[in-house]
């Protein structure tokens, strides 16, 4: 299977993603935990993605579309993947579009979690008391939700037309959030 998974900061995306990897059998790939793999490392690309990370904005498609052209060529995902807050605009549609057509490989369904605005804040910032995460503060929450507005809400009307949007209801547990996705897939491979 080859799938998206999107939804605003704090919606459950690499939570979720962890979960619908095992259960499907693929890897899950995302590149906002690549670029924090980099930061951690203190690699070259770690220090010219941090500044853009922490203030909220997104890594030039110049990087972030070569890091998933590249990932996407691995012996792993031969069978499949699932990719997580990428494509995150609409020249990153046209660049996995080109990455897909390359291989002769189609998406089979991107899933959407959608979940209320004061429940992602609380989310965020809960998460900023334990982890740590240095986007994680409301300064640069206000700026990672309006990116999401502007530039990746967009997206979802593109695969809509393509009947390829799957809208989950990411309210509630994880794992009831998760019965929800699985239903839908488990559907989507038997049909
Ligand atoms: P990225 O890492 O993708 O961050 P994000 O989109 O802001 O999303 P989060 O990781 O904050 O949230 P999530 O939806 O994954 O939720 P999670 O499961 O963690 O990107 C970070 C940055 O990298 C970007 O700002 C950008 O700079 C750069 N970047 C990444 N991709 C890029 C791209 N394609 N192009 C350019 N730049 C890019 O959950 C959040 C919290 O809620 C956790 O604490 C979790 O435990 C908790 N939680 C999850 N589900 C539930 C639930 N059901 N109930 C209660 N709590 C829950």
């Amino acid at each position: 299977m080859r799938l998206l998974i999107v939804g605003a900061p704090g919606a459950g995306k690499g939570t979720q993603a962890t979960r619908i990897a095992e259960h499907v059998g693929v890897p899950a790939i995302s590149t906002g935990a690549i670029f924090r793999g980099e930061m951690a490392s203190g690699s070259e690309l770690g220090l010219k993605v941090k500044q853009i990370m922490d203030s909220g904005e997104l890594v030039s498609d110049e990087i972030t579309d070569a890091i998933v052209a590249n990932r996407l060529k691995a012996d792993d995902v031969a069978k499949g993947w699932l990719l997580d807050g990428y494509p995150r605009k609409l020249s990153q549609v046209e660049a996995l579009d080109g990455m897909l057509a390359e291989g002769d490989d189609l998406l089979d369904a991107v899933i959407s979690l959608v979940v209320d605005p004061e429940e992602l804040i609380s989310r965020l910032l809960d998460r900023a008391q334990t982890d740590g995460r240095s986007d994680d503060n409301e300064e640069t929450i206000r700026t990672r939700m309006q990116v999401y507005t502007e530039q990746t809400e967009p997206l979802l009307a593109v695969y809509r037309e393509r009947g390829l949007l799957e809208e989950i209801d990411g309210m509630g547990s994880v794992d009831e959030v998760s019965a929800r996705i699985f239903r839908v897939l488990d559907e989507l491979a038997g049909a």
